[in-house]
């Protein structure tokens, strides 16, 4: 539970009627680069949470106040009614206005202040949990009828249609519906999800590398435009539709097109297999198609980096590791790691270290967590 100081609620909000919001960020397990193509993915929540503390004001002016950004942009305005993209972090708060008043909410006047343990530009989601605490502080001030599922979904117009970012439909969803010790497995192509508890005997670790990304950039843009390109080369709606003989002409597409696609479809087999494999509690197998989704995702969807591909070889190579990749979007971001039960702080302090003596990197462990 992210902690809003009580001095900055009474400074930036004063003593009007304060309601909170909160939602954690997500790691995934697998499934990477899916979720746009109608696929499966298996994140998990992380401890580290997204806190917003809103106030309704008499005007329609609004004030957001972020302890988690530069002191000079920590207080940015908007008015609701007229957002206006202004590429700052407060496109996350009017995006929220907006995609609710869009559906039909009344939404007035607010103030917010807002503070975040997911460090941003890690790959663990640091958006979409501040986009879903924020649609939940709102629900909760102005008492809108809407599900956590109907929220993900608005969370995820935010990004899409307010902020303009292609993410797909895992990480809303992630935040909004994921729980402590189960992995979340999804559908993507008809958003059915059930949660599969994560057997005792095992447990993750997650490093960030300190190497920050953004999805608004182009890398990620083009990624997906490479999967749209691959569906239309091979003549189906998306790449989860070919059939097992279909999968044969993937071998026939130019290079970089063969190499995106055979990581998608051999991606959702892993997601399969993984459930499979936490079903069974078969923690060793689970571990094994993290490191091939790791590989895949280095030589096939190139997604990776040569630091982070170092930083998951050293983890790799600690006693009681079963499986090591990286996750999120890629380009930088975090590594999570599969160990056996006990050993998660072990490792991760190790690899965190090594990824500070020997690449040089700012490394940060987020699970567990440290405090
Ligand atoms: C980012 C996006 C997600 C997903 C992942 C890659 O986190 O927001 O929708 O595409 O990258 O799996």
């Amino acid at each position: 539970m992210t902690e809003i100081p009580h001095h900055d609620i009474i400074r930036h909000l004063g003593h009007r009627r304060t309601v909170i919001g909160e939602a954690p960020g997500r790691v995934n397990l697998i499934g990477e680069h899916t979720d746009y193509s109608g696929g499966y993915v298996l994140p998990t929540v992380i401890p580290q949470t997204t806190a917003v503390a809103v106030a309704a004001n008499a005007d329609g002016a609004s004030r957001a106040w972020s302890a988690s950004v530069p002191h000079d942009q920590q207080q940015l305005r908007f008015v609701v009614g007229e957002e206006a993209r202004t590429s700052t972090w407060v496109d996350y708060v009017q995006g929220a206005t907006a995609v609710l008043r869009a559906a039909g909410h009344r939404v007035g006047g607010f103030d917010a202040v807002i503070r975040s343990e997911v460090p941003l530009g890690s790959g663990l989601s640091s958006s979409a949990s501040l986009t879903v605490a924020v649609l939940r502080a709102l629900r909760d001030l102005f008492q809108l009828h809407i599900d956590d599922v109907v929220l993900a979904g608005l969370a995820r117009r935010v990004e899409t249609d307010f902020i303009g970012v292609p993410v797909g439909v895992m990480d809303p969803i992630a935040c909004a519906l994921g729980a402590a010790n189960h992995a979340l497995f999804l559908d993507t192509r008809d958003l059915s999800w059930q949660l599969v508890r994560i057997p005792s005997t095992a447990e993750f670790a997650v490093i960030n590398s300190g190497i920050s990304h953004s999805h608004a950039t182009g890398s990620y843009r083009q990624r997906r435009q490479e999967c749209d390109a691959a569906t239309r080369a091979l003549g189906v709606h998306e790449i989860r539709d070919l059939s097992e003989y279909g999968q044969r002409r993937i071998e026939q597409l130019p290079e970089f097109l063969r190499k995106r696609a055979r990581h998608i479809v051999s991606e959702n087999a892993r997601v399969l297999a993984a459930v499979e494999a936490l079903r069974k509690r078969d923690m060793a197998r689970f571990g094994g198609l993290m490191d091939e989704s790791h590989a895949s995702l280095r030589d096939d969807y190139e997604i990776s980096l040569p630091q982070i591909d170092r930083m998951v070889e050293i983890a790799r190579a600690q006693r009681g590791v079963l499986g090591a990749r990286i996750t999120g979007g890629g380009f930088g971001g975090s590594i999570v790691v599969l160990t056996l039960a006990g050993q998660a702080v072990r490792v991760a302090t190790a690899v965190a270290q090594a990824a500070r003596d020997e690449l040089g990197l700012r490394p940060q462990v987020l699970v567990p967590p440290t405090k």
